[in-house]
């Protein structure tokens, strides 16, 4: 769907913009009590409009602005009795429930089916029966039910299952690189309205319209978890969300629930009315063919759709506004080259998320053979003293601050370790032609999570089985998660991850990086068969 400038700039100034679509404005007197059964047709527009339904004889109907499984951005949605509801006069303009929600329950492979969404979650509303339950006898003064939640508002229907897993630090993936990676793909694709076309059509690239400023955002709700929900244990998801939405307000089940009895518990029916809304629901994710079939990362869906439509770009550039708001909250040097194309940088910084202090690591031996010959390949490229200034950082995420975290994880070209959360760092590295994840896995073990999440931030990724490297197209078999997964006896082979640096940064630096490892090629290849 194409927007017109105007839309994209009502829905990134935010609330304030939003009297100049919304039909009728009136003065703050009126607007500050919406359900005060008076009418005042002298009133003035208030400069700082607020959008106030209540003497619309005909309440705005709904429309789809854009939408993947899983996720939709609805203009004029509305909610009463904890359904979300669809006012319109053509049903079958929009997308079929079961790919835009669901009930909401934790999924697994056995209950889809007690996850389709019922008229509890989801229904169409005729214009008609909008007016006889929440419509007020205009003519007498009365004024509708209907109060409105200003600006934009993110509708996660997610359950705690996936914003929380277990309490354990496993989340900060499922938060920052699905929740909010897909929130900002889908955000950015619909709304900004400038874009590099393409990775290789560089002499139309211009900086995203949205580069430099945090998104207008006006609330989050978490319909189904409550406070502590949608945080991890090392305090990630909280810190990474007040840093990237500073203005934004999170609302949690019980907030949601309020709402939904100011309009159940009430002799006279209301209703909420969002103007702007994006509603996410991963069970509805998975029912899509890119997360379901293939990544099972509920944003690729999202990232998929806007870089099939060319609005966002293949070297991540759409997603350097949230990378340099972390880094400038963490006090780190947030600057960065935007391009069409991906910059050859001047050092190859190399960071070891190291495990050994947690459960799934190397065996002990390994692991110190791997620092040994990694701190050998640095030592000796600094010596020989080539362009490239070479810098090896072993982290132990657990004996640094969140702010220190952020700050090596931005200075990162090269990050390696064994597959787990702490890799999720990776959408803090500034891509560039030498950006690659080295992921270790035990033998036979394979998971797309930060494969995809690399690639799709134009990054490359290798998987490593001991001394066995693999990267697109040659991928290991399928994912799965064999006996010893997550044990403390993963080997590694330390020569092979050595030579693997040093072959990658030798080869990426007499050449243009490969064309071939686009992630969109493969997406797109895998897509159509
Ligand atoms: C799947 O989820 C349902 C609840 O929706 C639950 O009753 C069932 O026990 C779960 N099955 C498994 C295998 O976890
Ligand atoms: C919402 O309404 C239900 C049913 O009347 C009631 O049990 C519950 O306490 C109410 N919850 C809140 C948060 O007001
Ligand atoms: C790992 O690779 C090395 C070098 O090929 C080999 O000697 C060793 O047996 C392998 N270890 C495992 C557990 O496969």
């Amino acid at each position: 769907m194409v927007l017109s400038r105007r839309d994209v700039v009502l829905a990134l100034c935010g609330g304030s913009c939003f009297y100049l679509f919304t039909a009728l404005v009136t003065d703050s007197r009126l607007a500050t009590n919406p359900l005060v059964f008076t009418s005042d047709t002298t009133s003035k527009p208030h400069s700082q409009g607020t959008i106030d339904l209540g003497l619309l004889p005909d309440l705005p109907e709904t429309t789809v602005i854009a939408h993947a499984p899983g996720w939709t951005i609805f203009k004029d949605l509305y909610m009463s009795k904890g359904a979300l509801l669809l006012l319109t006069s053509t049903p079958e303009a929009f997308p079929t429930f079961p790919l835009m929600t669901s009930t909401g329950l934790p999924g697994n492979l056995t209950n889809d089916a007690e996850r389709q969404p019922t008229e509890k979650d989801m229904a169409f509303l005729s214009p008609e029966e909008a007016r006889s339950r929440w419509g007020g006898r205009l003519e007498l003064g009365e004024r509708n039910r209907v109060l409105t939640l200003e600006g934009l508002t993110l509708l996660y229907n997610d359950p705690p299952q996936f914003l929380n897993h277990c309490k354990s630090s496993f989340d900060y993936f499922h938060f920052v690189a699905e929740l909010i990676f897909g929130t900002w793909a889908f955000l950015y694709g619909a709304f900004a309205d400038r874009h590099p076309p393409s990775a290789t059509a560089d002499a139309s690239f211009t900086p995203p319209l949205i580069s430099t400023s945090t998104p207008n955002i006006a609330r989050a709700i978490y319909i189904h978890s409550d406070s502590d929900g949608w945080r991890d244990g090392p305090g990630f998801n909280g810190y990474a969300f007040r840093a990237v939405f500073p203005s934004t307000t999170v609302e949690v089940m019980t907030d949601w629930i309020d709402r939904v009895n100011a309009t159940t518990n009430t002799i006279i029916e209301r209703a909420w009315h969002f103007p702007l809304a994006l509603l996410v629901d991963r069970s509805a994710a998975f029912r899509g063919p890119i997360t379901g079939h293939y990544t099972q990362r509920t944003a690729a869906q999202a990232w998929m759709e806007m870089a099939k439509q060319g609005k966002i770009d293949l070297v991540g550039n759409w997603w350097a506004s949230v990378r340099s708001a972390l880094t400038r909250y963490a006090g780190g040097d947030p600057t960065e080259e935007l391009g069409a194309e991906l910059q050859m940088p001047e050092s190859v910084v190399i960071t070891y998320i190291n495990r050994q202090g947690t459960r799934r690591h190397l065996r002990e031996e390994d692991n110190l053979a791997l620092l040994a010959a990694i701190q050998e390949l640095v030592e000796r490229k600094n010596r020989e003293g080539g362009k490239l200034k070479w810098e090896f950082n072993d982290v132990h995420a657990e004996r640094l601050s969140l702010d220190e975290q952020v700050r090596v994880a931005s200075r990162t070209t090269i990050m390696l370790g064994v597959h787990g959360n702490g890799l999720t760092h990776l959408v803090l590295m500034k891509p560039n032609q030498l950006s690659a994840v080295v992921e270790i896995f035990l033998p036979e073990g394979f998971a797309r999570d930060y494969e995809w999440t690399s690639r799709s931030l134009g990054m490359t990724h290798y998987s490593v089985w001991n001394d066995t490297i693999f990267a697109y197209p040659n991928e290991p078999p399928n994912p799965g998660y064999p006996e010893g997964f997550h044990g403390p006896m993963i080997p590694l082979y330390a020569p092979v991850v050595a030579k693997l640096i040093e072959d990658h940064v030798t080869a990426r630096t007499l050449g243009p990086s490969n064309p071939n490892n686009s992630p969109l090629h493969d997406f797109y290849a895998k897509d159509m068969l």
